[in-house]
């Protein structure tokens, strides 16, 4: 497989984008590549620059989940389009989405639309500290919730200490009001709310991480996180931004039936168009100005385009029998690479949840962020590469979530596996495992 066209495209992006990249993990650094330009994508495939062509396991960090290009996503922009692009004033499509997401997230009971995913946890921490009139935010390590200041954000030397930030540029004081605890950990958020609870506003966790690669929650931690937090007066704030319309239509607290006060949504309500929103209880919402004195807004949020390819995949979505067939494509995945893995004696870690996975290389059980770092990290590099070579693109980095969408059919998952089992058996041979 050539990669020339994809190279220097790469060279001239570097002279005038920083990294050569809009969004840093489009880098493939983590897995030592260089970024391969994609001209087009159709269903479940990806099509670069220089003639090659991938079965997509990234769509596009999760929006793409019916396929890309689909018809119907495709006829309701053409539709739109050509009314305009942006009004800077309400339309219904608006109120339409608004109406299918609150359907399908009876937690919520208004949501507001904004432009991106950072938008809408970063609008909800602000949200929450004003609702509770208290700074603190609890965040769980791993768990990536966009970039805003108040979530980049890692844990301190102790458990329960105060976080440092992620990256510089976060001012110290920013860090100082959040705590970072382990995922799946009851015992340490016990002991932080014992000691501060009082002046937390709001737990925010991804209820089914994916950005450290697919962790689920341990049985019974998603229902303490709710006694907890209602124990001590902070909300819940359930980041499905990946989750939501992904391992159900209502999102991972339709699956585990929790009651969050404010949900984070983004990807698949956008269709693969830039869009994100938060939504919770009455009460909370009517704080959001113009209804009430937390301020939030955005040109282009509710952006009729947005808003048309959202309502064409959660259309798509209501289809009876969907979630069957991405939960089913899914089991087959894990199965077919499961027998791979124990054909070749490779100790190795599958998590799943529906359509979202992550193959880690550990022999441990992965359930946090700390056994996740377990992974071998250049293995899975040598992997990645590996199967891009065969035309399986993979998430490049071990601590990613790979996405079925509704057009992988039982064709390009067993073409996977079988990659999946070549690309293996090499790195064996080459004695890389
Ligand atoms: C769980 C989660 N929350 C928030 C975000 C941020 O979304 P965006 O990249 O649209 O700002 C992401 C992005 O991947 C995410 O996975």
């Amino acid at each position: 497989m050539e990669f020339t066209k994809s190279r220097r495209a790469f060279e001239e992006a570097k002279k005038v984008i920083p990294g050569g990249v809009n969004s840093p993990v489009r880098a493939l650094k983590a897995v030592g590549c260089d970024p391969v330009f994609i001209s087009r994508a159709k269903g479940a495939w990806l099509y670069d620059i220089d003639g090659n062509q991938f079965i997509d396991y990234i769509g596009s960090w999760g929006p793409m989940i019916v396929g890309h290009a689909h018809p119907d996503v495709v006829a309701a922009l053409e539709e739109v389009i050509s009314l305009g692009t942006s009004f800077g004033a309400p339309t219904e499509l608006e109120t339409m989405l608004a109406q299918m997401v609150l359907e399908a997230f009876p937690s919520m009971d208004k949501v507001r639309m904004v432009n991106s995913g950072t938008e809408a946890t970063m609008s909800a921490i602000r949200l929450a500290r004003a609702y509770t009139d208290r700074d603190l935010i609890v965040k769980m390590e791993g768990c990536y919730h966009g970039h805003a200041d108040s979530l980049l954000i890692k844990a301190g030397s102790g458990a329960t200490t105060l976080g440092v930030p992620t990256s510089p540029g976060v001012p110290q004081d920013f860090a100082r009001n959040t705590i970072s605890v382990p995922y799946n950990d009851l015992e340490i958020l016990r002991q932080v709310f014992a000691e501060r609870g009082e002046e937390i506003a709001a737990v925010i966790l991804e209820p089914i991480p994916g950005n450290m690669g697919v962790v689920l929650p341990k049985e019974g931690y998603l229902t303490g996180l709710r006694e907890l937090t209602k124990e001590y007066g902070a909300l819940l704030i359930f980041d499905e931004v990946i989750t939501g319309f992904r391992v159900a239509y209502g999102g991972a607290q339709e699956l585990y039936g929790i009651d969050p006060d404010i949900t984070c949504l983004g990807k698949i309500i956008g269709g693969g168009l830039p869009v994100g929103a938060y939504g919770g209880k009455e009460e909370i919402m009517a704080q959001v100005a113009p209804e009430g004195p937390v301020y939030q807004a955005g040109t282009l949020s509710g952006n009729p385009l947005a808003m048309a390819a959202g309502i064409a995949t959660l259309r798509l979505l209501k289809n009876p029998g969907v979630y069957d067939h991405l939960w089913l494509m899914g089991k087959r995945l894990e199965d077919g690479i499961k027998q791979n893995l124990a054909e070749l004696e490779i100790p190795a870690y599958f998590n799943r949840c529906g359509s979202m996975f992550t193959l880690f290389f550990t022999d441990k059980e992965v359930y946090d962020y700390q056994t996740a770092l377990s992974s071998n990290t250049e293995l899975y590099a040598k992997y990645f590469s590996g199967m891009l070579k065969e035309g399986i693109y993979l998430a490049p980095s071990q601590f990613e979530a790979g996405f079925i969408s509704l057009a992988h059919t039982e064709s390009e998952i067993d073409q996977t596996i079988e990659a999946n089992y070549k690309v293996l058996y090499e790195l064996k041979l080459k004695k890389d495992i």
